[in-house]
């Protein structure tokens, strides 16, 4: 099936070229740049941990324990990372650790919420039927930005010629979407319509991280 990527409007060129630009500063400063790999080592482990989180008691696939084991290393392997950034050091999750560290927080969690009531409201969904099938719709989400985030990310690693690589990762990210865009297919009636509504939900709430971060390196600046 088509993934969202073929489908690109213009809301998502702008937001791709904020991106793109705020990497661009962040890889230039390793103090900025340590922050960055470590929130989205913060970010990583979320995920695997809500992955865990809306696991059925039963019905757990190896694909779900893979994915989970796949998310839980990325935020191991970002975090070793910040060790290619002389001077830097981020040991945990703290506040001072992360870039705009409020928002980060946030990113996750409201789209959990977002996605949430409105699985409730169309598909009348509750207790573990509704945990499932927000975990696939968010994770769906989550993985198409993945794939655009680390893909220009490592882009202009290799532009800024740095040691740090995120390439393993966006390997793992590229199975991860085709495999949501399946399984949605397989779950959900007009899929298509799923996928456009999570997806235009997560480029809101990806919006508010980016301006948050974008106001915090432009005050470092100043
Ligand atoms: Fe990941
Ligand atoms: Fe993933």
């Amino acid at each position: 099936m088509n993934t969202r990527n073929e489908n690109v409007n213009h809301s998502e060129v702008d937001q791709l070229g904020q991106l793109v630009e705020l990497i661009s500063v962040i890889v230039a400063d390793d103090s900025l740049h340590g922050r960055w790999l470590n929130s989205l080592s913060f970010l990583e482990n979320s995920g695997a941990r809500k992955i865990s989180a809306a696991q059925h008691p039963e019905l757990v696939t190896e694909q779900i324990l893979r994915h989970t084991v796949e998310e839980s290393r990325h935020a191991w392997y970002l975090k070793r990372q910040i060790r290619k950034l002389p001077s830097v050091a981020c040991p945990t999750y703290e506040p001072a650790y992360l870039v705009a560290p409020t928002a980060t927080r946030q990113y996750l969690h409201k789209l959990d919420t977002a996605v949430s009531r409105l699985v409730k409201t169309e598909l009348e969904l509750v207790g573990q039927d509704l945990r499932s099938a927000c975990y696939v719709l968010v994770t769906y989400a989550i993985e198409v930005k993945a794939d655009l985030l680390y893909g220009n990310y490592e882009r202009l690693l290799k532009d800024h010629k740095s040691e740090v690589s995120v390439r393993t990762i966006l390997v793992d990210e590229e199975n991860h979407l085709a495999e949501m865009a399946d399984t949605v297919a397989q779950q959900f009636e007009d899929p298509q319509w799923w996928l456009e509504k999570v997806c235009e939900i997560e480029q809101e709430i990806f919006s508010n991280w980016l301006t948050a971060i974008q106001a915090e390196t432009q005050d470092s600046r100043t």
